[in-house]
């Protein structure tokens, strides 16, 4: 019986999704990352309408057929769509039936019960992964019958979860013995090469591919990426209820008062909902191994590059390679 990771793998170059990213992922995006080999994803919400969701996926499976056609012998990875499938999602349903409409082959389920997603997309013989943070939401996943979960790990971007990526794969392998995807601070091959040690089938990568010249984000993002550290991230609920990393110098660039908010609970900003994303920008921990904005392509060789490298040499005997690697050009 073929496996999820079979149908998955026979299209992948590295074992890796580019992670969904609310305002960041746009086809182009992930049109480039599946082109190169490795799942290109987005959140649903990343439309303003279901007119424009449709026309977002008939251009994704335009371009990847078209791709296909031309280089056959290429490994073209399949996209992804990311539904935040808690009741508080009025937008559930009617985005649901443009996914079901393109018979999107890979959901991304995130928060609440991914149940009646699940069943529905196994109809058209589509695969779900769940997003979880705790070891209890992986069990509920499981139980939901889900493909595969995401373990989001502490010092990812966006909603990171607070438990330490070594903790929360070793738990959940014990009950778990299907496709794993770890997020989290996931930057260059090196680190796909550990979390496969680790236990996992895939890296879910998200805040590298942000400094790629595929994102269509502000210049600025990028630039603020490419000179970040960790300390230069907060690590707050102020903007959107959930604790999530932001960069330092976007939320003063902003003209918040870092310091009405650095350490502190439950501060009450009115900073309009979700629009706090526009201008507050979010980073994970991985900012420190990010030097260069470069291209999708050459990003993906760059990974490939050094996950074969760590097959064989941990990355302290590269180091002075990788520096100039990551150095840019
Ligand atoms: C700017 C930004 C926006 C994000 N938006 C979403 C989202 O809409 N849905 C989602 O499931 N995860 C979202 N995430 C989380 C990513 O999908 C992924 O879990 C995370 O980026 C992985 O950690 P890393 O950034 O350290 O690689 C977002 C992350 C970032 C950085």
């Amino acid at each position: 019986m073929k496996t999820v990771q079979d149908m998955l793998n026979k299209n992948m170059r590295l074992p890796v999704i580019c992670a969904p990213m609310f305002l960041v992922s746009s086809p182009n995006l992930v049109i480039n990352a599946c082109k190169n080999g490795v799942v290109g994803s987005f959140p649903a919400f990343n439309t303003r309408t279901q007119a424009a969701l449709d026309e977002w996926l008939t251009t994704i499976t335009a371009a990847l057929d078209e791709e296909k056609q031309a280089n056959p012998a290429a490994k073209v990875a399949p996209y992804a769509v990311n539904l935040v499938v808690h009741a508080s999602n009025k937008r559930l349903h009617a985005d649901f039936e443009i996914v079901k409409k393109h018979k999107v082959p890979f959901v991304i389920t995130s928060q609440g019960n991914p149940k009646p997603v699940i069943d529905a997309v196994h109809q058209w013989g589509g695969i779900v992964f769940h997003d979880v943070i705790t070891v209890a939401h992986a069990r509920k996943a499981i139980e939901a019958g889900a493909d595969g979960l995401i373990l989001v790990a502490a010092g990812a971007g966006g909603h990171a979860g607070e438990v330490n990526p070594f903790a929360l794969l070793r738990e959940v392998r014990e009950f778990w013995q299907g496709p794993l995807v770890l997020a989290g601070a996931i930057n260059d091959g090196y680190g796909i090469r550990a979390a496969e040690i680790l236990g996992a089938n895939y890296s879910y990568m998200g805040t590298r591919f942000i400094a790629t010249n595929e994102a269509e984000v502000d210049p600025d993002y990028k630039t603020m990426l490419v000179n970040a550290n960790v300390n230069d991230l907060v690590f707050t609920d102020t903007f959107t209820g959930v604790k999530c990393h932001f960069l330092k110098p976007s939320i003063t660039r902003a003209g918040v008062d870092l310091a009405s908010i650095e350490g502190k609970e439950n501060v009450d900003l009115d900073l309009g909902g979700s629009n706090a994303w526009k201008y507050m920008w979010s980073a994970g921990h991985g900012v420190s191994g990010i030097r260069s904005v470069i291209s999708v392509h050459s990003l993906i060789e760059q990974l490939e590059g050094e996950y074969n490298k760590a097959a064989t040499t941990p990355l302290f005997n590269h180091t002075a390679e990788h520096q100039t690697a990551h150095a840019g050009s």
